[in-house]
């Protein structure tokens, strides 16, 4: 498993003019006067910040770039200006976004040692929230999956080290927190993109049960990883009927966190794991089907979270499950007309043997729901194609039966920028999923419209009255399109948002 970012990253109290780096980035802001380090390399460049700002060459812009080579009297030989936008209206998201494209500038640059000053002055935001963004931004905008490259390696450009440099003390201990959670944080998320990078031939539900096994040591977590004759032997016949058309074989992966707090509520996280969905027997067109070895990354994220509830000091506990397998359409492959027994005992006429997310999540909720007993369940899963059409890859479609639940995601959602849009399941929108033959069948009458609804209906009626959300983020688990902190590829959407929500939770 490997990729790479910036490879340290650190927070120390220093000067820029100083600074052994082979370049200084300052962050500045839109129509503000030079002060604190900036103000030092204009005075040490004779002036260059200063007349550079005189003509406009630079405005301060959010994002905006400009790289000066200042003639060398002992200050640093480059010289890179990040606009931060106006001072009151800067937010933890700008900060992330600026610490993003100046790190990515500064690797392409390949240059090995950067010095970063871009605490500004004025803004209401504090020390810890601007370090803690700082650190996401700069390690999740400078990710690369190199892994299975054999050629042309030493033409891989990485920043071997980023120093973010403070006035002083009282800053750097203020800000050191949010820094150093920051930073945890990223990397979790860009373990989940390189998770979910494999390939489907190697991110397999055994390869996600081996990194779970490994996880749960490092970190003492409890760790139950079911196989299919367990499975067979408890009753999981939904997931077992996805399973069936793969010689792969299916992993149930279970991780518990122990807080340590007496009388900790339980919050259980669930996530898809279908390491390649062809579509099954209702097979997909050819074209783009790689992108299903995506939809395990529901998965992905349950694991990068739970690799550091530990390290973000979560004071609930956590259950997190992974139901995993792959759905192809082998000689045994579950057809449509068949009919699956769940683990809740609820039977599922399969209508469409490519809905086999809703299958698999539905025996995952009710084994988390009936084992744990969970204060709330929160799933996230690739599970439509609608949810592109009505979100594309701005947002997650957000759905459940809790409004205070649905609340405390929404918070979660603005603190972090991973964006959810609440969907709404009305009562009557599960009537269409009723069976002639079984309890219910896994696709709904196709004119009623509302595909991630109807999923997300059909999900509710495996999770027992629990407060429980559901994340559709077939959206935004990945996109082939360069953002400021997500580069193309996999986002590792949804480890941010979670982390917050878990840690807030008390
Ligand atoms: N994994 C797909 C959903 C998906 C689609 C994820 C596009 C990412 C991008 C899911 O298993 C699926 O195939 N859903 C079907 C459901 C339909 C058969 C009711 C869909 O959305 O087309
Ligand atoms: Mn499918
Ligand atoms: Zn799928």
């Amino acid at each position: 498993m490997s990729f790479e970012s910036i490879r340290e990253i650190s927070l120390t109290v220093g000067e820029p003019t100083v600074a052994d780096a082979d370049i200084v980035v300052l962050g500045l802001h839109e129509k503000a006067s030079l002060d604190g380090p900036a103000a030092q390399v204009d005075a040490a460049s004779g002036g260059l910040l200063s007349g550079v700002l005189e003509i406009k060459d630079f405005k301060g812009e959010p994002n905006e770039l400009l790289l000066l080579h200042p003639q060398p009297q002992g200050g640093p030989r480059r010289v890179l200006l990040v606009g931060l936008g106006e001072v009151p209206s800067l937010t933890v998201e700008r900060i992330r976004q600026a610490a993003a494209v100046a790190a990515r500038r500064c690797r392409d640059l390949g240059v090995s040692k950067a010095a970063f000053c871009l605490f500004g002055k004025g803004s209401t935001i504090s020390a810890e929230d601007a370090a803690f963004a700082f650190a996401e931004g700069a390690l999740l905008g400078s990710y690369q999956y190199v892994e299975y490259r054999t050629k042309d390696l030493d033409k891989i450009k990485v920043l071997k080290s980023l120093d973010v440099l403070v006035p002083d003390e009282a800053i750097r201990a203020a800000a050191a927190p949010g820094f150093q959670i920051g930073t945890r944080v990223a990397q979790a998320v860009n373990y989940v993109r390189t998770l979910a990078n494999h390939p489907g031939n190697h991110a397999t539900p055994s390869f996600l049960a081996a990194e779970a096994t490994r996880i749960a040591s490092e970190q003492g977590l409890g760790c139950r990883i079911l196989d299919r004759a367990k499975m067979e032997e408890m009753g999981m016949g939904a997931l077992l009927g996805v399973a069936r058309g793969s010689n792969e074989p299916p992993r149930f992966i279970i991780l518990e966190y122990h807080s340590g707090d007496e009388g900790a509520p339980t919050v259980a996280i669930v996530g898809k794991g279908l390491t390649f969905d062809s579509g099954g027997i209702s097979i997909k067109p050819a074209a783009k089907m790689e992108e299903m070895k995506y939809d395990m990354c529901g998965g992905a994220d349950v694991l990068g979270v739970m690799s550091i509830l530990r390290d973000a000091g979560v004071r609930v506990n956590v259950i997190g499950a992974i139901p995993a397998t792959e759905n192809l359409s082998g000689g045994s492959a579950y057809k449509p007309g068949d009919i699956l027994r769940s683990y809740s005992g609820k039977t599922i006429e399969v209508l469409n043997c490519d809905a086999e997310g809703r299958l698999i999540l539905a025996d995952a909720l009710s084994y988390v729901v009936k084992t744990y007993k969970p204060a709330a369940i929160i799933d996230l899963a690739t599970l439509t194609g609608a949810v592109l059409i009505a979100l594309g890859h701005y947002g997650a479609g957000l759905l459940g039966n809790d409004d205070a639940l649905i609340a405390r995601i929404e918070d979660s959602s603005r603190r972090t920028g991973e964006r959810v849009w609440r969907l709404p399941i009305w009562e009557e929108m599960g009537d269409h999923l009723k069976s002639d033959f079984a309890d219910l069948k896994n696709i709904g009458d196709g004119s009623a419209g509302a595909g991630t609804i109807a999923a997300a209906a059909f999900l509710g009626n495996f999770v027992d009255g629990t407060p429980w959300a559901h994340l559709d983020i077939a959206g935004t688990a990945y996109w082939e399109k360069d953002r400021p902190y997500l580069p193309k590829g996999p986002s590792g959407f949804g480890v941010r948002l979670l982390v917050d929500l878990l840690r807030s939770w008390a």
